[in-house]
């Protein structure tokens, strides 16, 4: 029988039998796939599966016991059509091994649209956990022209999903060697290439590597970040490069602690101990179109208000407002622009959250207060639980939080107590349950009567857990079949048995993290009616539609700077574009030179912070010296005159799901070369970052793909390039900030202590020529804070092109409330300075032009002002 679906291409052969060698446990080991990973694993516990043991071949991580070519763990045993896709039934044939296999399997394979394919595993039989997801766009849209083909063979069990351009596979898996079990589902696919990015979050490099066997744990935890462990938050999503430099993603939704194991084929497998398997593939065909459908999915990021994306600073430590106080105004008299200070636990009381410590930090609100009359901002600390041990009527979090009956359970009902920061005891609010924003609320109304936040810090919220006070019971959900690579599950965390509104703490324990965003987000919305500002450790795909994140508690080394961007770009794959680490590092004391690197870095961050840890120097940039105050200065001037662009690109990720900060091969997806470059970066399309990441260097050997490269602060042709490396010198204060020939780049010539003041400031398009003599941009700008701005039209966004001889842009949408308003252009890369400006038709004499740097500064606030679609000519004898 030969089944075509006409819509999606679905070909479902009836292969008579399946080839399989003489020895069916003959298999190259790259190609092995484990079929004994849980206790015991020894040659009788394999065989009894039917399963292949070679012990002592393989010492390069693959299996001991593996499926042999033959294996049939699950039989086809009926395909059904339905809208857009088939069900496929699937049969337990022979026992996997693993207690409790489900017997009946539903493979749903459904076309969304001509980019993506869903691919669920349930159960046929009983219903399982499924993630409560508070944001999936999972609707469905025409099939016309398919970008994938589907194939299912019904004798050999093989799925694939191709690229039906090319024939590429991307999703490649042998149905017969699934296992599913109750707490254990596992499913492999071979891979197309080894251009492996996603996976996290670990302490790794962006580009992961295939060539050897990795684990990669994912299940939100609170250990600082070590390679192989798994670190705040958990993203089964990956993006690949296909041979012919097409791009595919294939993101799992779920929740439930699991193992995502690479081996050199290439292959993949997903390892998890509960929920279902479902799998969402996205054809591209580049990385950004992969990054858009991923993120389409599950919610574009949420609109930052403008003041976040200035300077802050922050310690664990201050201890006191005074200490706080002198701190940031010692920063701000050497003329370092702190737009947001911050504060950590040691300003509650006890450390209990949404209380003021009344000793320390009297005065607290007065200095908030403060900062507001300098149009400056303030954020502070909130951590995942309340104190369960004050005294009855002395502690609203408490009380409230046991009347409204909100707190997570253990597993015989009562409260359950861990032991955080508080004195004696934490409880937990359940985030999975509904009535936990009204309490969540009603506590953040409290706080706001003490001191007038601006944003909410929210951290410890894997949840983490010192010890338990309560010890967890000896059952199979603290205790598993198979535990992925976290000994024991409820190791500093709360324990898996405990009970959730929204189910067993065993499931939903990795979104604690995103729940808890999603409740401080509409809580602080109802109370400010403005665009909250909310910062969070432990995050879950979706994060970005309500929040942001940063890299916890990395240490202050070289090692970890470099892994900063790694870090940075991931998250912006993951649709959380609000990302950066702590500057100068968290833990372990700064060096002078480290920090004053860092901190240029740093200013490049989406989300730039200065933090560190308790018991370290103090790490502002005036105690750590003239050095770093100057390479802070610089970098955050020059970050503060391209905030108009950075925030334009901010509007770009929430109306279309693009990255900000992005890795260079996004912008040049045909130079292999930029694959692995993460020693670099770019903003948007048009700015590119170069970094010093060693110590005692000035040189760096940097890679400029092909065109015209602009040093931004010059503005002085630096490189133009075919696409190669370029040993530059990079002063110890500075950073390289190029400019990409062929960008229009919305800024400021100077820049401002407060983005307030920025705002005032005439702004300048500064247009970069490319070889051809052309370039083209847009900028976007609203008042930065409201809400609903878009739908109510409240914001003005511009395209522009221009020539040597023509300048125009188009309004798109005009509003007068700006935070960025024209004030001229410096056009970049003019030979020679013109005879003529028109300004619409009208000459204008307001022009400067530079023979040095080969610039044209063309000033008329005036007319610019006016906000109108405009067109400049130039004409040069
Ligand atoms: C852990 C956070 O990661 C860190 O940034 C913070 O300073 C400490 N908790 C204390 O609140």
């Amino acid at each position: 029988m030969l089944f075509i679906s006409a819509i999606l291409f679905i070909t479902i052969f009836n292969v008579e039998s399946i080839e399989v060698s003489n020895n069916v446990c003959s298999i190259p080991s790259d190609f092995r796939f484990d079929c004994n990973p849980d206790d015991p694993s020894n040659k009788e516990t394999c065989e009894s599966r039917g399963c292949c043991w070679y012990p002592n071949k393989d010492d390069n991580g693959s299996p001991k016991c593996f499926f042999p070519t033959n294996y049939q763990g699950y039989v086809i045993k009926g395909i059904e059509n339905r809208k857009n896709g088939v069900t496929v039934r699937l049969t337990r044939n022979s026992s996997s091994g693993l207690p409790q296999d489900v017997s009946n399997v539903n493979l749903e394979v459904i076309g969304l649209d001509n980019e993506r394919v869903r691919i669920r595993f349930v159960d046929a039989d009983a219903s399982r956990f499924e993630v409560p997801m508070p944001f999936l766009n999972v609707s469905q849209s025409t099939i016309n022209s398919p970008l994938y083909s589907i194939k299912i063979n019904r004798d050999t069990g093989n799925l694939q999903v191709s690229r039906q351009s090319t024939g590429t596979s991307i999703f490649n898996v042998d149905l017969s060697k699934l296992i599913y079990a109750n707490q254990f589902i596992q499913l492999s696919s071979l891979l197309v290439n080894n251009f492996l990015y996603g996976l996290g979050e670990h302490k790794d490099t962006f580009r992961k590597t295939i060539d050897g066997w990795k684990r990669y744990t994912l299940f939100a935890g609170g250990t600082n970040p070590t390679e192989n462990i798994n670190l705040y938050a958990s993203y089964p999503f990956y993006l690949m490069i296909e041979p012919d430099n097409q791009a595919h993603g294939v993101f799992l939704l779920n929740s439930n602690a699991m193992d995502i194991i690479t081996q050199p084929a290439p292959a993949i497998t997903w390892r998890t101990i509960g929920g279902i398997l479902d799998f969402f593939i996205f054809l591209g065909p580049t990385a950004p179109q992969v990054i858009r459908q991923n993120v389409n999915l599950i919610g574009r990021p949420v609109m930052q208000p403008y003041w976040s994306l200035g300077f802050h600073l922050c310690r664990y430590d201050y201890k006191s407002t005074n200490k706080t106080r002198e701190t940031f105004f010692r920063n701000i008299q050497a003329g370092i622009p702190i737009e947001t200070q911050w504060n950590d636990i040691d300003y509650m009381d006890r450390y209990n959250d949404f209380t003021v410590d009344p000793v320390n930090f009297a005065g607290l609100s007065d200095f908030v207060n403060e900062l507001h009359s300098m149009r400056l901002h303030y954020v502070l600390i909130m951590d995942a639980g309340v104190s369960g041990s004050e005294p009855p009527g002395s502690y609203p979090p408490l009380d409230d939080g046991k009347k409204d009956d909100i707190f997570i359970k253990n597993k015989s009902g009562e409260i359950f107590l861990g032991r955080v920061w508080n004195f004696e005891t934490t409880a937990f609010p359940d985030f999975t349950n509904p009535a936990t924003l009204n309490y969540w609320t009603k506590q953040f109304i409290d706080l706001k009567n003490q001191v007038d936040y601006d944003g909410v810090w929210i951290d410890m919220n894997e949840p983490y857990n010192f010890h338990q006070i309560m010890p967890c019971p000896n059952n199979s959900y603290e205790y598993p079949p198979y535990t992925p690579g976290i000994q024991p599950l409820n190791n500093n965390t709360i324990c898996m048995s405990c009970k959730q509104h929204g189910g067993l703490h065993y499931d939903v324990h990795s979104l604690f993290g995103l729940l808890e965003t999603v409740a401080t987000y509409e809580a602080v919305k109802n109370i400010t009616g403005i665009r909250p500002f909310i910062l969070s450790r432990s995050t879950f795909p979706s994060q970005g539609h309500y929040g942001s994140h940063w890299s916890g508690d990395i240490r202050s080394t070289w090692d970890f700077m470099k892994y900063s961007i790694s870090n940075m770009l991931e998250f912006n794959i993951y649709g959380i574009p609000m990302i950066g680490s702590d500057i100068c590092g968290f833990a372990g004391n700064t060096t002078e030179q480290l920090c004053m690197r860092w901190s240029s870095l740093g200013a490049f961050y989406p989300f730039s912070r200065n933090h560190n840890d308790f018991d370290t120097i103090e790490q502002d940039p005036v105690a750590l010296g003239p050095k770093v105050v100057a390479a802070t200065k610089y970098a955050v001037n020059l970050r503060y005159r391209l905030l108009p662009y950075l925030y334009t690109l901010f509007h770009e990720a929430h109306t279309k799901g693009d990255t900000v900060a992005r890795p260079i091969f996004f912008e040049f997806p045909l130079d292999v070369n930029t694959y692995s470059i993460e020693t670099s970066f770019m903003w948007g399309s048009g700015i590119l970052i170069v970094p010093i990441l060693e110590p005692d260097t000035k040189t760096v050997n940097a890679y400029f793909p092909e065109g015209f490269w602009y040093d931004f602060e010059s503005l002085k042709l630096s490189v133009k390039s075919t696409g190669r490396y370029e040993n530059i010198t990079i002063d110890d204060d500075k950073i390289g900030v190029y400019a990409r020939g062929g960008s229009i780049i919305p800024g400021y010539l100077v820049t401002a202590m407060s983005i307030a003041d920025l705002s005032e400031l005439p702004g300048y398009l500064f247009i970069f020529l490319d070889s051809s003599g052309q370039a083209s941009g847009s900028w976007f700008s609203d008042d930065g804070q409201s809400i609903e701005n878009i739908q109510n039209g409240e914001y003005t966004y511009s395209h522009c092109k221009a020539s040597l001889n023509k300048i125009s842009c188009d309004y798109e949408n005009v509003f007068t409330a700006n935070n960025f308003k024209i004030g001229g252009i410096m056009l970049v890369g003019v030979d020679k300075k013109p005879t003529s400006v028109l300004f619409n038709g009208t000459q204008i004499d307001s022009y400067f032009y530079s023979d040095e740097n080969h610039a044209l500064k063309i000033d008329s606030t005036e007319v610019f002002e006016r906000l109108q679609s405009f067109n400049v000519d130039l004409s040069y004898n």
